[in-house]
């Protein structure tokens, strides 16, 4: 057995269930050591919630399973559908199917809501047809030649998810996705998400609201200082005040 395939072997027995694992993540701004060994599993089309207070690390862990520069991960494994992204850039890792919706959404200025979208759409594998994307978000469909960044909070949140979708995805990394949105709007994104659900798309959704979450997930996984506390399915979560309230005050 030559070196290589001892080293894919031992990788099989140990992340072969999951779908994406993350295996003893550890990053760092500068000298700053924010992600300190964090590891998940996610299933085929499951949806984990990834919670913990401000400052715990979650959008830090999403950034280095993205292979953005920083953090910059320093150890740890982490593999999609046996694609080993932590050998890859983020463009790497986007082209083997990582989509990540940023918290600020980066909306591209100067062009339309439908330009936003086809420009994604040129990704070397794409995903749905704009046509299927304006049927999930009929706001979107309504403002197809207004610039993107005028759009509303919600509405550009709706521009992020579309993006991502229009490029041949295999798991969605969304960073608050209802931050500052109305209820209403918050409402119709989760809407938008079960639907994303129910067509077998794998999720991680990072949220200060928590319970809304929850409510959504399948699993839920709980940072605090950089390390997993908890991992267990989102009803655990919802059914025990003690841990809320410890980890995510509520
Ligand atoms: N660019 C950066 N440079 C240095 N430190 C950073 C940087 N970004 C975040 N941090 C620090 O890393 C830690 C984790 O931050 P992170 O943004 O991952 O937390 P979070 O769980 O997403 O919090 P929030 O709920 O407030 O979004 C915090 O202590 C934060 O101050
Ligand atoms: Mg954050």
């Amino acid at each position: 057995m030559s070196e290589n395939t001892a080293h894919k072997h031992e990788h099989a027995e140990r992340s072969e269930p999951a779908y994406f694992s993350a295996w003893g993540l550890h990053a760092y701004y500068g000298e700053s050591y924010v992600v300190q060994g964090v590891s998940l599993n996610i299933h085929e089309g499951e949806i984990l919630a990834l919670l913990g207070r401000n400052g715990a690390g979650k959008t830090s862990t999403l950034r280095a399973i993205a292979r953005v520069d920083s953090p910059h991960l320093t150890h740890g494994e982490i593999w999609l559908d046996h694609q080993p992204l932590h050998t890859m850039k983020a463009w790497q890792a986007a082209r083997s199917g990582l989509a990540l919706v940023p918290e600020d959404r980066r909306i591209i200025p100067g062009l339309t809501v439908e330009e936003n979208l086809k420009l994604a759409q040129l990704a070397p594998s794409p995903g749905w047809e704009i046509s299927r994307i304006f049927e999930l978000f009929p706001r979107l469909g309504e403002r197809r030649n207004q610039e993107g960044i005028t759009l509303s909070g919600g509405e550009q949140q709706m521009l992020a998810i579309g993006r991502a979708l229009a490029r041949d995805i295999k798991l969605l990394l969304l960073d608050e996705p209802y931050e500052g949105l109305a209820p209403i709007i918050v409402r119709e994104i989760e809407r938008t998400l079960r639907e994303i659900k129910s067509l077998g798309i794998t999720t991680i959704i990072v949220e200060q609201n928590a319970i809304a979450a929850l409510e959504l997930a399948d699993r839920a996984v709980i940072l605090d200082m950089g390390q997993v506390v908890f991992e267990g399915s989102a009803a655990q979560v919802l059914d025990d005040e003690d841990l809320r309230h410890t980890y995510l005050a509520i």
